[in-house]
């Protein structure tokens, strides 16, 4: 058993009119609260890692869990770089043993953008690696950088095509609305899913068939782990997430890969505060992150089920 790449996770997905989740990862317990969801449905996943989860957890350590995973459920799996920041953190990814790596350059100017994109592209390929870009700008918090709201600028269909064209990326993630963290909209929730047909028929129309777009900040921001959290001490005030249904719309567009991290921090976080106020008096971080881990998995079963529309996708 080995990891797999997402070039035929997407191809299936988009016939077949579904996503593939892709979640981040920082240690055991989520690792494995998402690959049992994954194997009750038979699922495909992408396991992601940040640059803060390399710092955090250690390439290697990552690395090693997730082969433990792919061995101990026999799933499909693809390991990935999330937000790669530069050329020598996705060359250390692809050393690692990474099955691809997004390189993120999109907040810098559209040329250089491409120049960046295109250098790690080819260096990946030459390796077999698997390459995600970005254009256009989300609003939110990734790692250290913070996008304000009105600095946020959708994807460009033209440019689009012409970046896929020049840097040869396998997959781009573009700005529609999505946006990274918990604090999505103030109003009502929209995603600009005109823009998305319109790249996607760009696209095809260039000759690129059935090219895999990927949604980033597509967190719903579950109301329930919102409010365990608050019950239990929390002070998450205001957050909105994407609806179920704009996201499951998406994955039966070109969207081939749906990133959630956010809801997996409130789902972890909501199960210890519970855990903690429950009982005081333990102090067995088992009782705490066993906790959290169910709490998990039942939530990438939610995902499977309602946003994704992804089971089976290992048949
Ligand atoms: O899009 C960013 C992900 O949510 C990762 O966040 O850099 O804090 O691990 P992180
Ligand atoms: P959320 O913050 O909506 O979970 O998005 C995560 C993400 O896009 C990781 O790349
Ligand atoms: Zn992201």
């Amino acid at each position: 058993m080995a990891l797999v790449t997402t070039t035929e996770m997407f191809k299936k997905a988009y016939e077949g009119k579904y996503a593939i989740g892709a979640f981040n990862i920082n240690n055991m317990e989520i690792i494995q609260g998402v690959v049992s969801a994954c194997k009750k449905y038979n699922s495909a996943v992408i396991l992601q890692v940040s640059k803060s989860a390399l710092k955090y957890a250690h390439p290697l350590y990552l690395k090693k869990m997730v082969d433990a995973a792919v061995e101990e459920t026999g799933i499909d799996i693809a390991l990935h770089l999330d937000h790669g920041p530069d050329f020598d953190t996705c060359k250390l990814c692809i050393e690692t043993g990474f099955t691809s790596v997004m390189f993120d350059g999109s907040h810098l100017e559209y040329e250089e953008n491409v120049a960046q994109t295109k250098v790690i592209a080819d260096y990946a390929h030459s390796k077999g690696i698997v390459v995600e870009a970005e254009l256009g700008k989300l609003a939110g918090v990734e790692d250290d950088v913070k996008v304000e709201s009105g600095h946020a600028t959708y994807t460009d269909p033209n440019q689009a095509v012409d970046f896929v064209k020049r840097t040869g990326v396998d997959s781009l993630a573009i700005a529609i609305g999505t946006s990274h963290g918990a604090y999505k909209f103030k109003g009502d929730a929209k995603l600009d899913f005109d823009r998305l047909e319109l790249i996607t028929k760009k696209l095809e129309d260039a000759g690129f068939h059935n090219y895999p777009i990927v949604l980033h900040g597509a967190s719903s921001v579950e109301p329930s782990s919102v409010a365990t959290c608050n019950e239990f001490g929390g002070q998450i005030k205001g957050a909105k997430g994407i609806p179920v249904e704009m996201l499951r719309k998406a994955s039966e567009m070109s969207v081939c890969k749906i990133n959630m991290d956010t809801d997996i921090r409130l789902a972890m976080t909501a199960a210890i505060r519970k855990s903690f106020a429950e009982d005081p008096s333990a102090f067995d971080p088992r009782g705490y992150l066993g906790a959290a881990r169910n709490d998990i998995e039942a939530l990438v079963e939610r995902k499977i089920t309602q946003v994704l529309g992804c089971e089976n996708s290992m048949n």
